[in-house]
């Protein structure tokens, strides 16, 4: 065939959907238990908010952005992440006038151009949880609470989440300037990405992954020491929090996060067991976001996980999830006549809100009845012309090859009680 899935990019097939299923329904049941209200954003936005908003030099906006001009010579962008177009939306619609904290969750497509691989796709989905209004410590603690417990109720079990701060605009001039004057005497042996930081956006050489820089970025200094008054009373106060409802967690001074919009806490949740691409989820604080895209000033927490990274996790630590429902019944038929009393037999019952599938063609009983059972259904109801002459059909228990009469008359309440 010339055709394949572009790149990067995967079907989710029938089969597939068990999985999704059932973690779209713990992240919904999730955001409500919290109090999150859905939000939906379009696929595509005006390109400049993501460059504004996640920062000029990241990955994501040097390198990872699907941006074209459309027709009317608009720059737009396929969305690469989803917090910017939902503050985008949030002074759109003045949502500020609504009670705080505003909570909004969504279930969206993402598009990064990233190199593919296991865990790593040019679309992908994540839900996300942003709260906004509200500056206190417990909010942070709230947000990350409710990640940690996302993974913990879809049945993985992760590591203690990684927290620190990265401290306000103010404070963090000061850890920047150590930063630099720390990374400025092992720069040699740096790599080529990171003597680009270094100029660019030194925060983002502590995390990079090449072994020597690893190596300097352990003994580099650590945000959480340049920290300001209220940012250290903030970090504290998140600290008691979390032990407050006895999550794991511990200081990852080294995280920084890939986005260029937070400020004090930033956090990351990796599964138990380490793989490639292995973190599932991280967000974090960004309380200038909001006026920088011209809001009033909102303090405002986050976080998103990307589902197909726990669907990989589900598998790898063997989750048990439960499967779709199948039909309850299968209706078979044999004789012209009866086929057409099938399939209105069929209509009527399903208006009724009975579950079946009915056989489209009137194959030997045999042929059918093997269908039924590998569809998953529980009875086969039989129809002959001798059933049509009687008024009645024919109810086979596939698992227990046993079967009875039934009258068409009363049919429905009849199944209903089976
Ligand atoms: P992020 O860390 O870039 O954060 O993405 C969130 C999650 O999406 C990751 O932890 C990972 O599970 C998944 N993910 C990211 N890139 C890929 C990819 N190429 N393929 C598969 N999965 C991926 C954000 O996007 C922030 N907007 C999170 C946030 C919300 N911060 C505050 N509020």
């Amino acid at each position: 065939m010339d055709y394949q899935a572009p790149r990067g990019t995967q079907d989710i097939l029938p089969e597939d959907q068990t999985c999704w299923r059932y973690v779209r329904e713990k992240g919904e049941a999730i955001a409500q238990r919290y109090g999150y209200s859905r939000i939906d954003t379009p696929t595509f936005e005006d390109a400049r908010l993501f460059t504004r908003t996640v920062g000029e030099e990241t990955d994501i906006v040097t390198k990872e952005m699907y941006t074209f001009a459309d027709r009317g010579g608009s720059d737009l962008t396929l969305r690469p992440e989803g917090t910017a177009p939902v503050c985008r939306a949030y002074i759109e619609h003045g949502m500020a006038s609504r009670p705080r904290p505003v909570k909004l969750y969504y279930l969206a497509s993402i598009f990064r151009y990233d190199r593919p691989q296991a865990g790593r796709y040019r679309e992908h989905h994540q839900f996300g949880f942003e709260l906004f209004g509200e500056a206190d410590a417990a909010a942070d603690a709230e947000v990350i609470e409710m990640a940690w417990r996302f993974y913990r109720e879809l049945g993985l079990i992760t590591l203690p989440v990684q927290i620190n701060s990265i401290g306000c605009p103010e404070c963090r001039s000061a850890y920047l300037s150590a930063l630099k004057n720390y990374y400025a005497t092992c720069l040699d042996t740096a790599c080529s990405d990171c003597k680009t930081r270094y100029h660019k956006n030194p925060l983002r050489l502590l995390d990079c992954k090449k072994p020597d820089c690893r190596a300097a970025a352990v003994k580099a200094p650590h945000a959480v020491e340049y920290l300001c008054q209220d940012c250290k009373i903030h970090f504290d106060k998140l600290i008691a929090f979390l032990g407050a409802v006895e999550i794991p967690f511990e200081v990852n001074h080294r995280l920084v996060r890939g986005l260029d919009y937070y400020s004090r806490t930033v956090f990351e949740i990796q599964p138990a067991e380490e793989g490639a691409q292995s973190t599932i989820g991280g967000g974090g604080r960004y309380d200038s976001l909001i006026g920088q895209l011209g809001g009033e000033h909102t303090p405002a927490v986050g976080f998103a996980t990307g589902i197909e990274r726990i669907i990989i996790n589900l598998k790898r630590q063997n989750v048990a999830v439960p499967g779709m429902p199948a039909p309850r019944f299968f209706i078979a038929w044999l004789g012209d006549a009866a086929g057409l009393a099938a399939f209105s037999l069929t209509a009527i019952l399903r208006q009724a809100g009975i579950n079946l599938i009915q056989s489209l063609s009137g194959r030997s009983l045999k042929a059918q009845l093997r269908q039924a059972s590998s569809l998953g259904a529980e009875y086969a109801l039989i129809i002959g012309d001798s059933e049509l002459c009687k008024q009645e059909v024919v109810l086979r228990d596939l698992l227990r090859s046993t079967q009875r009469s039934l009258p068409l008359e009363g049919i429905v309440e009849s199944l209903r009680s089976v």
